[in-house]
């Protein structure tokens, strides 16, 4: 497939641009910084620029592309990172403005081009957990999609707002667009350097739900959604199937969640579902801290 991403440059995006483009896609990634991958052509825009977003989507890949002197080529996909991607980096509201209005021009300019399939970048701060001023419990475990979206920070209600403005689309034109609530991203090299940390205290991981999700398992999540369709308007959580801590799914109720009610679980269950990207991707992560630190 010919893909437009935004944001391939960062720290999730750059891990699932190389995964796909490993698979055969061609990729053109949209982002303020060059990524540089030999086999990833880079384009340099704004996303709150609408534009910039309009002339991207209706733009060469690269010089191959004018070769066979027959215009333009169509994407087929669009998969939208760029944002800024947490509190505390910009000013609140700028982090607001740059993530709406962003996701607006990239959805907006992809729908008026007819790219029919559209992913998109939501978060686990939906739920309202990660950033709550002092501690917030889930209203039930595992969280699944259904749980309510209780956002308190202008970076998880830039979120919400997306996922809203998303769907308005979806319902405008029938296409397919969905939206990943990603849990906290786990690059490969952080196995070692953080995961013996969260093994000696756990606590650390309770604003993510103690969950995670390797980056390249994210790549296999962006590539299930390219490969499925027809679903319209969805959204996923996206975790591993496992704790990012050596605690049980027992323990960490008692110390952490009681009260909660919960549904039963294995010892090592995620408490950020991912049974529907499974049921209806085929979803399947393939990155185990436990497997990844006993090499
Ligand atoms: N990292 C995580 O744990 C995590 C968890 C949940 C959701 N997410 C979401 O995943 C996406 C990627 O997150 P990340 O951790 O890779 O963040 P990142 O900051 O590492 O990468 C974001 C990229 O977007 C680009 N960008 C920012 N503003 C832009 C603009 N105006 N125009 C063009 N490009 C712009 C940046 O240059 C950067 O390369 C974001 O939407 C984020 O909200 C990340």
């Amino acid at each position: 497939m010919r893909i437009l991403f935004t944001g391939g440059s960062g720290k999730a995006g750059r891990h699932t641009v190389a995964y796909l483009a490993e698979c055969g896609h061609r990729i053109v990634n949209v982002d303020k910084i060059p990524l540089g991958h030999p086999e990833v052509n880079d384009r340099v825009a704004d996303i709150t620029d609408a534009g910039q977003m309009f002339d991207v989507m209706a733009a060469y890949a690269g010089y191959d592309e004018l070769e066979p002197g027959t215009g333009v080529p169509a994407f087929d996909a669009v998969v939208h990172f760029a944002a800024v991607p947490r509190l505390l980096m910009t000013s609140d509201n700028e982090c607001y403005r740059v993530n709406t209005l962003g996701t607006y021009n990239v959805i907006d300019a992809a729908v008026k081009f007819g790219v029919r399939k559209i992913i998109f970048a939501s978060s686990e701060t939906t739920y309202g957990v990660c950033f709550a001023d002092g501690e917030r419990k889930p209203e039930y475990l595992p969280i699944d999609e259904a749980h309510p979206v209780v956002p308190e920070d202008s970076y998880a209600m830039s979120k919400v707002v997306n996922e809203v403005t998303a769907q308005s689309f979806q319902r405008r034109s029938g296409f397919d667009i969905y939206g990943l609530r990603i849990n906290n991203v786990i690059e490969p090299h952080e196995y070692e350097r953080d995961f013996p940390h969260y093994i000696a205290n756990p606590e650390v991981r309770r604003r993510n739900i103690f969950a995670y999700i390797d980056a390249r398992d994210l790549g296999q999540m962006v590539k299930c959604c390219l490969n499925t369709d027809g679903l319209g308007f969805q959204i996923f959580n996206v975790a591993n199937d496992e704790h990012s801590v050596e605690s049980s799914t027992q323990e960490l109720i008692e110390t952490y969640y009681q009260g909660v009610p919960a549904a039963d679980m294995t010892p090592t269950e995620t408490f950020f579902a991912n049974k529907k990207a499974k049921a209806l991707l085929g979803f399947q992560p393939q990155y185990r801290w436990r497997d990844i630190l006993k090499k």
